[in-house]
C-alpha cells in the first residue's frame, strides 16, 4: 500500500511533496513523512495521522532543497505511529528511503542484521531495506540499492536518497508501481500518474526490475543489477484530476450527488443513437465476443459486489456462464480453463494488488483479460487486453459510491451488448432497455430529493450496535453493498445476507433491537421477500424497508420506509444503492466519523 512521491528540481520542494502526498492519500493516510537533502545534509520529518498533520508540523519551517522524497502510509508491519512512518533511515542516518509493498522475508533479514549489530528504530519491513542500502554505500547509491534488492523477497517500489550523493533519487520497482514524470529542469517520481500530472504530462512507466536515477536535469534507466536501457516516454492526454468539494461538506456527499451526471455521461459514452452500445476500447471483435463461453469476474470490495450483479445480467441476457470471484481467493486457486474463457477485472482504481495479480496470473495462463476501470492509465487499464471505463470521474471518498453505480450501469450495458451480439436480444428490445436506462439519472435525482427523510431515519438508528441487510436475486449484492457502506464509514457492524438464507443462521440475531434493512422493490422474488419480512417482524426486528413507490403492501410492515421509483427488475440495484449510501452517510456523520477517510481503510489497496 502507501504512496510514494519524489522530486528533483528547483521549485518549493516542501509544497510539491505535500501536494503530491495529498493526491496519493487514497493509498493510505495513517501517517506520512518527507526527507530532503539540503546543503548536502539529509533531514526528515514524520507525523502520525492525516497529511494535514504533517503539513501543520512543517508550516513554520522554511525547508529548502532540490532533492526530496515523501510517503503516505497504510500500516502493514508495525502500528501507525511516528516511529513506523516513512521515510526510514539507515543506522547512521545517511540514507533515507520510502517504500511501497511488502518485504516478505523481512524477519529473517532483520534477525541476520541484528546478529551483525544493527539496531532498529521501527517495526517495519522497510527499515531493513534502508539498513541494507546504507551498508552497501561504499559502492555508490545505485549499486547499494541494487545490492540491497538481491536480499529482498516480496514486492517493492523504493525511492532512496543519500547524503553522499545529494543530487539524485534512485528508484526501483518489483511488483509495485512507479511512474517517472519528465519536466523542464525538474523530474518527479510517484506511485500514481495523477500525482505527477500537475507538473508534467510527459511520463515514463517503470517496469518490474527496472531502476531509474533521477536528477533535476535528467533521468537514466537500467535493469536492476543489469545493463543500462533507454525508455520511451509517453504524453498523457488527460488533465490532472481536481479534488474540490464544491460546497459539499465531504467528498463522499459530493460524489453521491454527482451520480445522476455520472450516469448521463457514462450512457453518452457507451450508447450510440439510442439504439446501439459501443465499446471503444475493448479490442475484441464481435466474433471474439460472441465466442466467449465463460466469464470469470475478478474484483475486491465494492467492485466485487458490482461483479455479483453482473453475473445475473450476463447469464440472463447473454446466456454466458459467469463466475464471480474475490481476487485474493481466485489467485491462489487452480485457474482451470476450458473453451473460450475470459477474465473480467472490475476495479475503480485499477491498482488493487490482488485484482492486478489475478489479471497477470490469468494472462500467463493464456486467458484473455478484459477490465472495467475508472482510473485511466492505471496498471489494470494498461495491462488488460481490452478495457471499458466507468467514467465516474475522480472518486476521493474512500467508500465507493458513484463508481459503484457507474459500474452497475456499465455492466448492464455490456451484458445487453453481449446479448445483442449473440442475437438473444432484438434491436427493438435493446432500444427499449436503452430508453429505460436513460431515465435512471432522473430517478436518482428523485431519490436524492429524499435525503432529509433518510437523514431522519438515520438519526433514529444511529446508536444501534449492528444492522442486518437482506435482499434477493439482483438485490442480494445490494444487501452486501449496503452493509459494507455502513460498516466502512460508521464502524457499526453490519452484515448483508441473501434473504432466503435468513433462516439458516442470521435469524438467530433478530430481536427488538436489531434494525433489518429489507431491500424489496418489485422483482420476481418480491413475494418471497414479503415472507422474509414477515419472519423478521414476527421476531420483533425493526424493519427499514426499501420498496418500489407503487407498492401499497409493504408500507404496512415497515417501521421505516424508503421508496425508489418503479423500474424493471434488473435496474433496481442501481436505484437501491443510492438511499443505502445516504443512510450509511447520515448514520456515520451523526456519529462524528470521518466519512471521507475512515479509520484503517485506504481507497486503493496496493498490497496483498
Ligand atoms: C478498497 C476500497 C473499496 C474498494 C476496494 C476495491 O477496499 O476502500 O472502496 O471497493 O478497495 O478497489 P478497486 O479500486 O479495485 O475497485
Amino acid at each position: 500500500m502507501c504512496g510514494i512521491i519524489g522530486y528533483a528540481g528547483p521549485k518549493n520542494i516542501e509544497s510539491i511533496l505535500l501536494v503530491g502526498l495529498e493526491r496519493l492519500s487514497y493509498r493510505g493516510y495513517d501517517s506520512s513523512g518527507i526527507a530532503i537533502i539540503s546543503d548536502g545534509e539529509l533531514s526528515y520529518w514524520k507525523k502520525t495521522g492525516k497529511i494535514r498533520e504533517l503539513e501543520k508540523m512543517l508550516r513554520n519551517l522554511s525547508i529548502k532543497g532540490s532533492i526530496g522524497i515523501g510517503h503516505t502510509r497504510w500500516a502493514t508491519h508495525g502500528e501507525p505511529n511516528e516511529m513506523n512512518a516513512h521515510p526510514h533511515l539507515g543506522p547512521n542516518k545517511k540514507v533515507a528511503i520510502v517504500h511501497n509493498g511488502i518485504i516478505e522475508n523481512f524477519s529473517v533479514l532483520k534477525e541476520e542484521l541484528i546478529k551483525n549489530g544493527h539496531i532498529f528504530r521501527s517495526d517495519t519491513d522497510t527499515e531493513i531495506v534502508a539498513h541494507l542500502i546504507e551498508s552497501y554505500m561504499d559502492l555508490g547509491l545505485v549499486q547499494a540499492v541494487e545490492s540491497a534488492t538481491t536480499h529482498l523477497k516480496g514486492s517493492y517500489a523504493i525511492a532512496a536518497i543519500a547524503e553522499a550523493e545529494p543530487d539524485k533519487i534512485v528508484v526501483c520497482r518489483h511488483g509495485s508501481p512507479l511512474i517517472i514524470g519528465l519536466g523542464k529542469g525538474e523530474n518527479l517520481v510517484s506511485s500514481d500518474i495523477n500525482a505527477i500530472l500537475p507538473h508534467t504530462k510527459q511520463i515514463v512507466l517503470l517496469e518490474d526490475d527496472e531502476l531509474a536515477v533521477i536528477t533535476p536535469s535528467k533521468v537514466t534507466y537500467k535493469i536492476i543489477n543489469g545493463k543500462a536501457i533507454t525508455k520511451k516516454s509517453q504524453h498523457i492526454r488527460w488533465d490532472a484530476l481536481t479534488q474540490e468539494k464544491s460546497g459539499y461538506e465531504t467528498f463522499m456527499l459530493k460524489e453521491i450527488f454527482e451520480q445522476p451526471n455520472v450516469i448521463r455521461q457514462l450512457i453518452s459514452k457507451m450508447v450510440v443513437a439510442d439504439k446501439q452500445i459501443k465499446l471503444k476500447h475493448i479490442k475484441l471483435g464481435q466474433k471474439d465476443l460472441a465466442s466467449i463461453t465463460r466469464i470469470i469476474i475478478q474484483a475486491c470490495g465494492t467492485s466485487w459486489h458490482a461483479g455479483l450483479y453482473t453475473k445475473y445480467l450476463m447469464e440472463n441476457y447473454a446466456r454466458i456462464l459467469t463466475e464471480v470471484d474475490i481476487s485474493s481467493e481466485f489467485r491462489y486457486r487452480q485457474m482451470l480453463t476450458h473453451g473460450n474463457d475470459v477474465v473480467l477485472a472490475l476495479s475503480q482504481s485499477g491498482e488493487t494488488a490482488d485484482t492486478l495479480a489475478c489479471l497477470r496470473e490469468a494472462k500467463s495462463k493464456y486467458f484473455k483479460v478484459l477490465a472495467l476501470v475508472n482510473v485511466k492509465g492505471s496498471s489494470i487499464d494498461r495491462e488488460s487486453d481490452g478495457v471499458m471505463y466507468s467514467y465516474a470521474g475522480q472518486e476521493v471518498g474512500v467508500a465507493s459510491t458513484k463508481n459503484y453505480v457507474a459500474q452497475l450501469v456499465a455492466m448492464y450495458l455490456f451484458s445487453l451488448h453481449m446479448g445483442r451480439i449473440k442475437k438473444l436480444i432484438s434491436p427493438q428490445e435493446l432500444a427499449e432497455k436503452i430508453s429505460e436506462i436513460k431515465r435512471i439519472p432522473d430517478h436518482i435525482e428523485h431519490i436524492l430529493a429524499q435525503t432529509d427523510k433518510i437523514k431522519a431515519i438515520a438519526k433514529k438508528y444511529a446508536n444501534s450496535q449492528e444492522f442486518l441487510f437482506i435482499g434477493r436475486g439482483v438485490n442480494y449484492p445490494s444487501a452486501l453493498e449496503g452493509a459494507l457502506k455502513l460498516k466502512e464509514i460508521s464502524y457499526i457492524h453490519a452484515t448483508g445476507y441473501p434473504a432466503g438464507e435468513l433462516k439458516h443462521g442470521p435469524i438467530a440475531l433478530i430481536d427488538s433491537k436489531l434494525p433489518v434493512v429489507c431491500i424489496a422493490p418489485k422483482t420476481h422474488t418480491y413475494e418471497k421477500m414479503l415472507s422474509n419480512i414477515q419472519e423478521v417482524r414476527s421476531r420483533k426486528g425493526r424493519t427499514i424497508i426499501v420498496a418500489s413507490e407503487s407498492d401499497t403492501e409493504l408500507p404496512k410492515y415497515a417501521d421505516d420506509l424508503i421508496t425508489i421509483p418503479d423500474v424493471s427488475e434488473d435496474l433496481t440495484p442501481i436505484l437501491v444503492a443510492v438511499p443505502l449510501q445516504i443512510l450509511a452517510y447520515e448514520i456515520a456523520t451523526q456519529l462524528g466519523c470521518d466519512v471521507d477517510q475512515p479509520r484503517n481503510l485506504a481507497k486503493s489497496v496496493t498490497v496483498e
